[in-house]
Parts: C-alpha cells; structure tokens; sequence
C-alpha cells in the first residue's frame, strides 16, 4: 500500500483511506489493483521477455481496460526497470529531474517499488509517494514530479496513454526543490 512523505515536515501519511485522502486533495488519482493475481514467478521477476510483457498485460485486462474507458487512455505497455537494465543510473539521473507533461502520468505497479515526488499544493510542499505493487497513481497534466526508484532498484509497471507524444517531459526549473 502506498505510503506518503512530506519532504518539508517528514511527516508520513499511510493507511489506503488516508493517502487516498491526501493524494484526492492534491488531485492525484490513487487507486489499487490485486497484485498477487500475477503468476508468482512473474512477482519477483524484473527482466522480462516480450511474452512475460503480454502476459502480465492480459492479467490485468479488465483493470486496464475499466481504467482506460474512465479516463481516455488509448495504449498502454509495460516497463521493466532493474540492476539488469543497461545503463540504470544514467537512465536515473536523467528520471531525477522535476519536469510536467501535457497529458497525465499513469503508473500501475505490478512488481517491486518505486517513488513519485510531486510538487503539491502551496501549503505542503514536494511530497513522495512510495508505491508498492498493486499500487495505481495518475500524476495529473502540468504537475511537477518526478520517478525514482527505491533502495532495491527494481520496478514493473504499466504505463497507459492517450497518446505517446503526450508523455514527452518538459523540465521545470524550481529553486524550491531540494533534493532529500
Ligand atoms: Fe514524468
């Protein structure tokens, strides 16, 4: 279950209805999936061949499919991220940048962790969000963030779009930010 950092307080937020609370008020979309329907050997694996793709893709058929109807997206694919990634910390480097796009960022989990740290309302600050799988977050348009991955450096997820062009990150210079 997702977990919430404020990075200014370093209060932390968790429990479903809480960071769901708390992520509605930021106009983030929080939702869950059931995790633990993908074949097992598919929960710990992070390098993936192009039928386990499909295959973790048709196990959530029907999530992906009511999420799309819901809000517009037209295609989706999988990510894989891992030490067995080629150039993982370079590909880090480039993620750890705060920068918005046109259209909305979706991310639903289905393997290890990762974190979004999003720029919030006035009052509050960058906040993370820590996402396990199961977990499903939509970072709305125009919204500074920015992914990373967590201390086991290992993600699956699904991406979903309205259309890939959307998805291109616009950087957003903000002398407010401080790396934690
Ligand atoms: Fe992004």
């Amino acid at each position: 279950m997702a977990e919430i950092r404020i990075r200014n307080t370093n209060e932390r937020i968790s429990g479903e209805a809480n960071v769901k609370a708390f992520l509605d008020k930021q106009e983030v979309l929080y939702e869950h999936w059931n995790a633990t329907k993908l074949p097992v050997e598919l929960q710990g694996k992070f390098s993936l061949t192009d039928e386990e793709k499909s295959q973790i893709l048709a196990t959530f058929d029907e999530e992906i499919r009511d999420l799309a109807s819901r809000r517009g997206y037209q295609t989706w694919d999988i990510v894989a991220l891992s030490d067995a990634t080629p150039n993982l910390d370079e590909l880090l480097k480039k993620f750890e940048q705060v920068h918005t796009h046109t259209e909305d960022e979706v991310r639903a989990i289905t393997a290890g962790k990762g974190i979004f740290i999003i720029k919030g309302t006035d009052d509050v600050g960058y906040f993370d969000v820590e996402l396990e799988a199961g977990d499903v977050i939509s970072v709305p348009e125009h919204k500074p963030h920015f992914f990373t991955l967590m201390e086991n450096r290992q993600i699956v997820a699904v991406r979903l779009f309205i259309e890939t062009e959307g998805w291109i990150a616009h950087p957003f210079e903000d002398p407010t930010f401080q790396k934690a």
